[in-house]
């Protein structure tokens, strides 16, 4: 465990977090990795801390892996269910939260479609405030689920060339991502239509290129991103056909990256639209190790927000 201090409040983005603040959550998870792999999966360390999952878009991986974080570091969490809750009647996301706030809850996750909500709840919030996904803007934890599980295969976090392919604009994952590489110093390639990826992103410190061929050559890293149908990405491009032969991952485009390459993608993914079948279950792949560190990363952003130093590895 780092003797480095973790200085902030809540988690609102990469933005906000230095490099160290970024090598102590990926140190700290590498501690809780282990815990994973016990029997008995808890430790002690937010004991009588309750932790609000309050999502307002769908989630499969981010949601549940927030759940298993908590209950392993031995939490009380409750699942918000924003579809039967009193919003519905015509409540506004403040009054929402200070509801869940005068129930003394110590940590809200809170993944919704508007751009800088998690920044609004930390104005009036006395909880720690995660964010789990704000629109188009950021998804810190999953670039740091992705961090670690760089890291874990290539054994480095700097020297390295990540290839981003696909829909970059609508990507609050890609925007993390980008900025995290970016404070590591790493070369960053942005893929996809020109519609999908404008020239604007250069400004985040990457390089926009629109022929698949060359932004993947000689890559460490291969991110692909999915097409975020809900977000209105299929009216940006002709048809899904023209899409998959211009920029969708096979074994051919794959093998122009670095032979160490790893692929890597969020999920949901849309299989032979972004990846090919074949390479998206290959070994190169590394889906599901995303996921599973998701879990240890979670814990680390938990607990180094709420948690007890000297309790965490009992
Ligand atoms: N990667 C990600 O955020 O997945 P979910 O939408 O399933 O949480």
């Amino acid at each position: 465990m780092s003797a480095r201090r973790f200085r902030q409040d809540h988690l609102l983005g990469i933005e906000q977090l230095s490099v160290d603040d970024i090598e102590i959550i990926l140190e700290t998870a590498e501690a809780f990795i282990e815990v994973s792999s016990r029997d008995v999966k808890k430790v002690p360390a937010l004991k009588g801390k309750t932790v609000v999952n309050l999502f307002f878009e769908n989630s499969t991986r981010t949601r549940s892996s927030f759940e298993i974080a908590a209950k392993r570091l031995s939490a009380d969490l409750i699942n918000f269910n924003s579809s039967i809750s009193s919003l519905k009647k015509g409540e506004t996301l403040k009054d929402t939260v200070l509801t869940l706030e005068a129930m003394n809850p110590h940590i809200i996750v809170i993944r919704h479609s508007a751009s800088g909500s998690p920044h609004y709840l930390t104005t009036f919030a006395r909880s720690s405030i995660v964010n789990a996904g704000d629109g188009f803007h950021e998804h810190p934890t999953q670039a740091l689920l992705d961090a670690l599980t760089i890291q874990q295969r290539l054994k480095t976090l700097r020297g390295l060339k990540i290839a981003i392919v696909g829909d970059i604009l609508h990507s609050r994952v890609a925007r993390s991502n980008i900025i995290l590489h970016q404070k590591m110093g790493n070369e960053i390639a942005l893929i996809g239509p020109p519609s999908l990826v404008p020239t604007e992103f250069e400004k985040m410190g990457a390089k926009v290129c629109y022929d698949i061929r060359s932004g993947v050559k000689n890559a460490d890293v291969v991110m692909m991103l999915r097409v975020q149908e809900e977000r209105g990405a299929k009216n940006y491009f002709p048809s899904i056909r023209e899409y998959r032969n211009r920029f969708a991952i096979s074994r051919e485009i794959f093998a122009l990256a670095k032979k160490s390459a790893i692929l890597m993608h969020p999920g949901p993914i849309n299989r032979d639209v972004e990846i090919e079948t074949s390479m998206a279950d290959s070994e190169q792949s590394v889906i599901l190790q995303q996921v599973t560190n998701g879990i240890a990363v979670r814990m680390a952003v938990l607990y180094l927000l709420k948690g007890e130093i000297h309790e965490t590895l009992n």
